[in-house]
């Protein structure tokens, strides 16, 4: 079976075929990043037009590596939310009007899922094929829009068990990287200097250090900077903005790190994925997997080109749901805001309050 994965619920458009199996046949991404760069952060109007202009482009691409063009393709698959609703709708739409013209099955997608599912693609010659987790496991979605922790049973059953109190960690990274005048997206250039840096340099305090309490909270670590900055100014030296990277970077790190292993003690598993694009900041990886070592946790990070949002972990959610039986219909609708997971508010125990 060959799904078709089609993405646009953010600044990538993206395409690519995956078999049932997960192997990616086809990979394509358009990235709006130069576009946004300027603006410091994505702005909404102008990447629902550059979708617009880019979603056919990057389809024919896809399909141009299947044999049999768009006649070689089983299913559909689209991400249906969350995400900005103007993007969304570019993907969905095309989405819709392929799989009424080919009569093929469509499945809407939650891009949550995608993240959590893509630990299952196999790229032939990148990650050597090597097998995922058996479920259940432990995921740390960690990205530009989320940072939560679930418990994945099933593809069709995943619980959140905690997540950011305000911002997420890839947001956080976005807004130093403005604040050191570094472009955006911020994370990319902090881990490439932070890998230079001493992470001893500056002390910054490592939020929700409670050993009790799973949730995340960025926003105070941001103001710390922020602070720094405000006082001392953006460091004229190398060696000292890689320092004060490597310092900011090395406390995000460890509050991912921590939580990560005491949601996996907490729930009694022994597997960890970790996945969105943060996950392929390489200090994590490397604390990570020492981390998971050293508690006898076995540790699986999908290769970067996975890990940011790409359309293969889209088709690879939806070929679980397919096995599974399910399809949807023509008419569902975008969202922006996750609909399927418990939204609430922590006590001081980590447990959560659940908002209707
Ligand atoms: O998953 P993703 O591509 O899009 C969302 O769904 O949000 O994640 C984008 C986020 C951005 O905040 C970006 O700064 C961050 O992932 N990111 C990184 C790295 N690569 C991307 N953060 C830290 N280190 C990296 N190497
Ligand atoms: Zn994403």
């Amino acid at each position: 079976m060959r799904v078709l994965g089609i993405e646009s619920s953010c600044d990538e458009t993206a395409a690519a075929l995956v078999t049932e199996t997960g192997e990616v046949l086809a990979d394509v991404v358009a990235s709006q990043i130069a576009m946004h760069g300027p603006y410091g952060g994505i702005v909404p109007e102008l990447a629902s037009r550059a979708h617009m202009q880019a979603i056919i482009p990057v389809i024919r691409e896809a399909l141009a590596k299947a044999p049999g063009g768009l006649g070689g393709i089983d299913a559909i698959a689209v991400t249906r939310g969350p995400g900005l609703v103007g993007s969304l709708l570019v993907g969905v739409q095309v989405a819709k009007a392929l799989a009424w013209s080919i009569g093929k099955p469509l499945v809407g997608v939650n891009h949550l899922d995608g993240h959590l599912l893509a630990v299952y693609l196999r790229r032939p010659g990148k990650d050597e094929l090597q097998d995922g987790p058996a479920m259940p496991y432990v995921g740390l979605l960690v990205s530009g829009g989320h940072t939560a922790l679930y418990r994945v049973e099933a593809s069709d059953d995943i619980v959140l068990l905690a997540q950011t109190r305000d911002d997420a960690a890839g947001e956080a990274f976005d807004k130093a990287g403005k604040l050191l005048g570094l472009g955006y997206p911020g994370g990319p250039v902090i881990d490439r200097l932070a890998a230079r840096g001493d992470s001893g340099a500056f002390s910054f305090p490592l939020p929700m250090a409670s050993r009790k309490i799973l949730d995340f909270s960025f926003s105070g670590l941001k103001t710390a900077l922020a602070r720094h900055v405000q006082q001392h100014g953006v460091p004229d030296d190398e060696q000292e903005l890689a320092d004060l990277c490597a310092s900011f970077q090395g406390v995000i790190i460890e509050s991912l790190v921590r939580k990560s292993i005491l949601a996996c003690k907490q729930e009694e598993l022994d597997q960890l994925v970790i996945t969105g694009g943060v996950a392929a900041n390489r200090g994590l990886r490397i604390r990570a997997k020492e981390v998971c070592e050293d508690n006898g946790i076995q540790l699986f990070v999908p290769p970067p080109i996975s890990c940011t949002d790409n359309a293969a972990m889209i088709a690879m959610a939806a070929a679980h749901r397919l096995a599974a039986g399910e399809q949807d219909d023509l008419s569902f609708a975008v969202y922006s805001r996750d609909p399927d997971r418990r939204r609430g508010k922590f006590r001081r125990d980590g447990s959560l309050v659940e908002r209707k």
